[in-house]
């Protein structure tokens, strides 16, 4: 098999040059990393159920208009994304106090916000992703105030569709990060969402218990991870017809 070249390697995912001009291969690995890469370790078919239910909720973004750079799933760990130049601002979105906000502002977690909040953080490993206001993201050039106005839209759509979809399913999004990045596509750009959307990079409760169904249950050790990630597939209704076990197949790549 010819190796293709790895464009880049992230804590949980690796891009591939694609197999056209403007595209690339998203792999999802089972590598689980915390507080900036310093807690490691590996969740078994993390990256397969991840792969699965980040192009299930990009799809039913797609089809009410949220342009994003998913173009479909490749097999269990991989999927062909449009190549997009990464803007190096994580954008966070809150509707529940939890996690930095509490220990920031002294908030107590589980607290519903008064309203939705958005957040911004600069990009960068060696600097711990620090936040950053609006004026920073516009006086750095990291993106233009056009770019942030329509980050900001999508964001609050993306928000607003996901907050239904998940209540339908017995799930309180509590907040979650996007990323998003420009397409070029002959002379036009437009800005889309990238990255992913999982239990990676979303806080997830089950609505009557409050059990905790993303990665915190990796980052304070509460154990059952993979589990978590499995039942918030299943309600979403894309676990394989032969249950968790067919997870576990076929790595395209090592
Ligand atoms: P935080 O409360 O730690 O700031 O996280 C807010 C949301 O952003 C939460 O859903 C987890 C997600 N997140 C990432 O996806 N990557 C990160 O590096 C961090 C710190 C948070």
């Amino acid at each position: 098999m010819t190796r293709r070249r790895r464009v880049y390697e992230g804590k949980a995912k690796v891009l591939f040059e694609g197999p056209e001009p403007g595209t690339l291969v998203q792999y999802f690995k089972d590598d689980a990393t915390a507080f900036n890469g310093e807690k490691k370790s590996t969740v078994t078919g993390k990256g397969v159920l991840n792969n699965r239910i980040s192009e299930h909720l990009m799809n039913r973004l797609t089809e009410i208009g949220v342009q994003n750079h998913f173009i479909r799933r490749l097999n269990m760990r991989e999927q062909l994304i449009k190549e997009v130049e990464i803007i190096p601002v994580e954008v966070i979105v809150r509707n529940v106090a939890a996690g930095s906000i509490c220990t920031r502002l002294g908030l107590k977690e589980g607290n519903a916000l008064p309203r939705s909040l958005v957040e911004f953080c600069y990009k960068s490993d060696e600097l711990n992703d620090p936040l950053i206001a609006e004026e920073h993201i516009t006086t750095f050039g990291w993106a233009t105030p056009r770019e942030l106005d329509e980050i900001m839209n999508m964001s609050l759509r993306v928000n607003d569709f996901l907050c239904g979809l998940f209540t339908g399913i017995g799930i309180r999004l509590v907040d979650f990060k996007l990323e998003f990045g420009r397409y070029f596509n002959g002379d036009e750009m437009q800005v889309i969402l990238a990255d992913e959307i999982s239990p990676d990079n979303c806080r997830l409760w089950d609505l009557e218990t409050n059990e905790k169904l993303d990665k915190d249950r990796f980052r304070r050790d509460l154990g059952g991870v993979e589990a978590a990630y499995q039942e918030v597939a299943r309600r979403l209704g894309i676990m394989p017809e032969g249950g968790p076990g067919d997870l576990k197949g076929s790595t395209a790549i090592q």
